[in-house]
């Protein structure tokens, strides 16, 4: 009973369309937890689902989850396959559940790169999920910010030495042309930007999309993120005052 009357008020808040996570923290809550870094990215895989299911249950449309960057590649190999091993794990258990809820699985970043089996579960669940439209779960996979904008700007070089675009079109045009040639252009930029762990950067994620997104910061590491924070969160995004430039709420 109380369950439900919580998420009424919740529902009831000014909620953002797209809530973007930077899932940080996972080697750190293993450590003080006396566990292996391995356990914190298990623990941190459940966190995610939980999240996702928030996000579907409050009526969020698209929830971005920052899942390996273009720099994570740094890290020792047996973490970087534990990832992927985790991941395959996820989208192979808890896809066929998310399907059924209605929400679409979609990548961003360099998912051809990944590990074979990672790479191709990935695909398959894309196109199995395709269907669905009540949340989208964007994972970002071997992504980076730089990375998008670069390939943004190779897919529009070619379009104009092919002749597909007049050079003239490109000086008439304003920034906002470059979202058409950014990997995902029909998703909302964030409204939310949220980062676990106390780290207080962006790590090269979604550079472009977040120029006007609010960020909350929290301290707690992404294992211990739970509803409560979430909802804590959701709750000070309510009070923002999004003015993009101008004097009031648009
Ligand atoms: C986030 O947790 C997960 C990934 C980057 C894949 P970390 O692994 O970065 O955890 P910390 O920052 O070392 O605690
Ligand atoms: C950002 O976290 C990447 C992901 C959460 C996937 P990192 O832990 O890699 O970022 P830095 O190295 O602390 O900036
Ligand atoms: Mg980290």
């Amino acid at each position: 009973m109380k369950k439900s009357s919580e998420l009424d008020e919740i529902k009831k808040l000014h909620l953002p369309r797209h809530v973007a996570f930077i899932m940080d923290g996972n080697g750190r809550w293993a450590k003080q937890n006396g566990l292996e870094r391995s356990d914190g990215h298990a623990a941190g895989a459940e966190v995610a689902e939980k999240v996702v299911r928030l996000c579907n249950d409050v009526g969020i449309k698209y929830c971005t989850l920052y899942t390996f960057s273009t720099e994570n590649w740094k890290r020792p190999t047996e973490e970087v396959e534990f990832l992927f091993q985790t991941l395959v794990y996820y989208l192979e258990s808890k896809s066929p559940e998310m399907i059924e809820r209605g929400v679409r699985i979609r990548f961003t970043g360099h998912i051809e790169s990944l590990p074979e089996k990672a790479f191709n579960t990935a695909q398959n669940i894309e196109k199995s999920s395709e269907h669905c439209d009540k949340l989208h779960m964007i994972l970002a996979l071997n992504y980076g910010g730089r990375q998008e904008i670069w390939d943004a700007f190779l897919r529009m070089y070619e379009q104009v030495k092919n002749g597909e675009i007049k050079e003239s079109v490109l000086h008439d045009e304003n920034s906002e042309f470059l979202r058409s040639f950014l990997n995902l252009p029909d998703v909302p930029d964030p409204d939310l930007l949220v980062r676990t762990s106390g780290e207080k950067r962006l790590s090269n994620f979604l550079l472009w999309q977040l120029a006007y997104s609010e960020m909350i910061f929290t301290n707690v590491h992404w294992p211990d993120f739970d509803k409560v924070e979430f909802f804590k969160v959701l709750s000070e995004y309510s009070k923002r005052n999004r003015r993009f430039g101008g004097l009031k709420m648009p």
